[in-house]
């Protein structure tokens, strides 16, 4: 974050710039910790890496500043259009390819990538029936033997009860809701251990995981509810006004609810 990106968070989200820069102080032996993961994951990888589902392209961006060599490739998922169409403008980079599709259809050739990685993805996911070992068979399928599958997102760990005890935790029941607005199954939060037993049921081998406790973000209810507000309009125009009581059901709970950080985990291994 430069200067006047971290003004214009502290700002929207009610804090002081001493505590917005407390709070990215907290983060940089967690950046630390998911660099050095990120690289032992790349390393080696001589063949195209696969991210699904970029969303805003935060961790593609990541990925081709960072990771990805020179003359590597990267494809990237995304299953809305329009969300594909911004991510590639924004992101004109030769190497990165965005591919309109979902998971489970994906225009690749067996044993083409040398990585499949997600960040933030797999909470989010959504399909008709909430399968996930199904909906994810097509990412095993491009992989090629050898090549690692990392799944990096947000883990319930910690809570008993997600959605009262943290407002982040409370923030992706949106997610399954809206799904449930379209008739689709979002996966949801899951704990570390429902993330193994996934990469075991997809046939993974030499599993290994990593936790990273995340520190409560100061501000967070404030800037979430300005940013939710915002925007509401694109909510309506795409699941109509149905989606205000989800919304105005999130800013209530948000009031009661501890302002408390959901971990990260990473859990990856290979394919036999
Ligand atoms: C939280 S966002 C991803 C955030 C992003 N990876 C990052 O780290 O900044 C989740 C994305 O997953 C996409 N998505 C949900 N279900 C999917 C599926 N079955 N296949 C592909 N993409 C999917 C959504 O459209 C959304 O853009």
């Amino acid at each position: 974050m430069d200067e006047k990106e971290i003004l214009a968070w502290a700002e929207a989200s009610g804090i002081s710039v001493e505590q917005a820069r407390e709070y990215l102080k907290k983060l940089e032996p967690l950046d630390k910790k998911e660099d050095d993961i990120l690289r032992e994951v790349f390393s080696g990888v001589n063949r195209p890496v696969l991210e699904l589902s970029a969303g805003r392209g935060e961790f593609t961006r990541q990925l081709l500043e960072k990771y990805l060599k020179p003359e590597g490739k990267l494809y990237t998922t995304e299953r809305l259009p329009e969300v594909a169409e911004k991510l590639a403008q924004a992101i004109p980079d030769k190497r990165l390819e965005v591919l309109v599709s979902d998971s489970s259809t994906l225009p690749l050739p067996d044993g083409s990538a040398g990585l499949v990685i997600s960040r933030a993805a797999l909470h989010d996911f959504v399909s008709d029936d909430g399968d996930v070992v199904k909906a994810l068979e097509d990412c095993v399928r491009v992989l090629v033997p050898g090549g690692t599958f990392v799944i990096y997102d947000k883990i319930k760990d910690g809570y008993q009860d997600v959605e009262t005890e943290s407002a982040e935790g409370r923030m992706e029941r949106m997610n399954v809701e809206l799904a449930a607005l379209e008739g689709k199954v979002c996966w949801g939060l899951h704990f570390l251990k429902d993330y193994v037993r996934l990469m075991e049921e997809m046939g993974f081998s030499d599993i290994k995981t990593t936790v990273l406790e995340m520190p409560d973000q100061p501000g967070y209810v404030r800037y979430m509810t300005g940013n939710l507000n915002e925007r509401r309009p694109a909510y309506v125009k795409r699941w109509g006004e149905k989606v205000n009581a989800v919304l105005d059901s999130l800013a209530a709970d948000f009031q009661k609810t501890p302002p408390r950080a959901l971990s990260m985990a990473f859990v990856w291994g290979k394919k036999l």
